[in-house]
């Protein structure tokens, strides 16, 4: 360990997705937005000896070298220990996160990012490059930032254990912290707001396991291919429908383009009672486009408010058994 390692901290936001949701495992297009009214919080500070964790807020306090192997903190901290060319020791990690989770919001995404990311600021120091320049007969082995690219990738990596299909959206929008629209396989493209919106973010208070919802998805596809492909591709066509509704600043448009999406997550079976409640809820105090975000069955329902709309719209999600409301503004 050099000795001018100094404590480093790094945040990564929760997400939402607008658009897509479930076809984008199957290739279709999808939009996502960063959320940075929550965040994860990763701490590393130099510690000798084995490598420490601590999640306070899912109380977890382990030493990586006990951590099962699928742990995904403990994937996250290797791999990114390993990519950086690093051995994993001689440092205490802390994990902070107010992102709720299992509720579509990217929790799981957004604290593999701010680990990746607050590792590769914690062997990556300034220090350590000035030192190497001063001693350049025996220079300490450089370490190279990790790029968003790379931090996005190791993420990924960890997106595989909690399911098995990750499309790699929460992971990039995550990573990137940056309005997403996303193909599989595909360039990621960002795009333009025309015209700033607002979105209400309303937890069911239903924790959702994505993976649970995604494995039931690929059963029906299964067993129905035909159905489900075209499904998809109905949800693929509003997602980009959607974007070219953002980009010219057609608010009327997304708000139709979010219903329509939400018909058709019903239809390939991921909402629930409890989202419908908040739906009917949000469309009864005047909202113009209302679906859940994410792998549905419960976490999140978005939303699209405007300052005329928005108290009604809180309220009436409160109401109707909303455990919160967080709002967002997309630009
Ligand atoms: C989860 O946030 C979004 C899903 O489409 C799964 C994925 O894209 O990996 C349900």
């Amino acid at each position: 360990m050099t000795d001018d390692r100094h404590e480093t901290r790094a945040a990564a936001p929760g997400k939402i997705i607008l658009f897509g949701e479930h076809a984008v495992v199957y290739g279709r297009p999808a939009i996502a937005v960063p959320v940075f009214q929550v965040h994860a919080q990763a701490t590393v500070e130099p510690r000798a000896g084995e490598v420490t964790i601590d999640a306070a807020d899912i109380a977890r306090r382990f030493d990586l070298a006990n951590a099962p192997a699928d742990d995904p903190v403990a994937t996250i901290i290797t791999r990114t220990c390993a990519r950086l060319g690093v051995t994993p020791r001689d440092f205490a990690i802390q994990i902070r996160s107010t992102i709720p989770v299992a509720r579509g919001l990217g929790s799981g995404a957004a604290v593999s990012v701010a680990i990746a990311r607050a590792l590769t600021n914690f062997f990556a120091t300034e220090g350590t490059e000035k030192k190497e320049l001063r001693n350049s007969v025996s220079p300490a082995p450089s370490v190279a930032r990790l790029s968003n690219e790379d931090i996005s990738e190791l993420a990924y990596q960890v997106e595989l254990l909690h399911h098995g299909t990750p499309s790699g959206i929460d992971n990039t929008v995550i990573a990137y912290e940056q309005p997403v629209y996303f193909a599989r396989g595909q360039p990621i493209e960002s795009f333009r707001v025309a015209r700033p919106f607002l979105i209400a973010i309303a937890d069911t208070g239903v924790a959702a396991l994505t993976k649970i919802a995604v494995g039931d998805v690929r059963r029906a596809w299964e067993a129905d291919r035909v159905r489900y492909e075209a499904l998809f591709d109905q949800i693929g066509a509003i997602a980009q429908n959607a974007r070219a509704a953002i980009e010219r600043g057609d608010i009327d448009a997304l708000g139709l383009l979010m219903n329509g999406n939400q018909d058709l997550a019903r239809e390939i079976g991921v909402s629930s009672p409890e989202i419908e409640t908040l739906v009917n809820a949000a469309r009864h105090a005047g909202a113009r486009g209302v679906k859940l975000s994410g792998a549905g069955r419960g976490g999140n329902v978005i939303t699209l408010i405007d300052e005329g709309n928005r108290a009604e719209v809180e309220r009436a999600l409160l109401a109707a058994g909303a455990a919160r409301v967080i709002v967002t503004r997309v630009e």
